[in-house]
């Protein structure tokens, strides 16, 4: 959506603030020995409470609140029986319907004791959205953005996940611009516009950079099993800085 509107603009910083919340909470939850399920009530136990809903339940029928994705599954990762283990790789994605208006926000983590091969891509992945970030802005190609995370994966030995876009957001989960690319497409003409409302979902990986589906019809996990890692924030462009909502 475009929101320029005062009420708009607010509605959605309070779906973005309550997503920020659920992702923090969960995250400080999460604890070697907890089923990803037990890590999934307590996100949506969250969302219920402060009057918002689960927008992949809603708009997709997705079997659980929240994405819960394990290495080397990097998203739509369904919450159930697994037993997070001591060091692994997981990525929590939270998305939620408050008051008519949809934010969407993700992180990848290791749960406990890390390893310098996890942290270096973690660092990666987290700088990498900061840099898009700072780059947008009103006027601008839209592939500011892939172009950036391509740059950016580059610069530190990894692949962006090809397959894997941002999206508008605003009214609905997924709006138009549909696929806003990680990577640089020099045929993408379409440009940032003022109020335009955009999941930015920067995925690194050591791998190719592809990911298929298992056989659950839900998680996509890297063709390699490569490790991946992904941050997301939901943002509106303005002239200047971009509004970030998922905060
Ligand atoms: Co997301
Ligand atoms: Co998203």
């Amino acid at each position: 959506m475009i929101a320029k509107e005062e009420k708009d603009i607010k509605g959605l910083k309070a779906a973005g603030n309550v997503c920020a919340r659920a992702l923090k909470l969960m995250m400080d939850s999460a604890k070697p020995g907890m089923t990803t399920l037990e890590l999934d009530n307590i996100g949506e136990d969250f969302l219920s409470t402060e009057g918002a809903r689960s927008a992949p339940r809603a708009m997709y029928n997705f079997p659980g609140g929240t994405c819960i994705s394990i290495t080397p599954v990097i998203a739509h990762g369904i919450p159930g029986d697994h037993v997070i283990k001591e060091g692994e790789l997981i990525n929590i994605d939270v998305s939620a319907e408050l008051g008519g208006y949809f934010g969407d926000t993700g992180a990848s983590m290791v749960v406990g004791k890390s390893k310098p091969e996890y942290d270096k891509l973690l660092e990666a992945t987290k700088s990498t959205l900061a840099k898009v970030l700072s780059l947008v802005q009103a006027g601008k190609p839209l592939n500011i953005i892939g172009k950036t995370v391509q740059q950016e994966a580059a610069k530190h030995g990894y692949n962006p996940i090809f397959d894997l876009t941002g999206h508008g957001i605003g009214l609905q989960l997924h709006e138009k611009p549909s696929a806003v690319y990680n990577f640089h497409k020099p045929d993408d003409r379409r440009l940032l516009e003022e109020g335009l409302v955009l999941a930015i979902e920067p995925f690194l990986t050591t791998g190719k950079g592809h990911v298929v589906e298992k056989s659950d019809g839900w998680s996509l996990k890297t063709v390699d099993n490569t490790i991946a890692a992904q941050f997301e924030h939901t943002v509106i462009i303005t002239k200047g800085e971009p509004i970030i909502l998922t905060v």
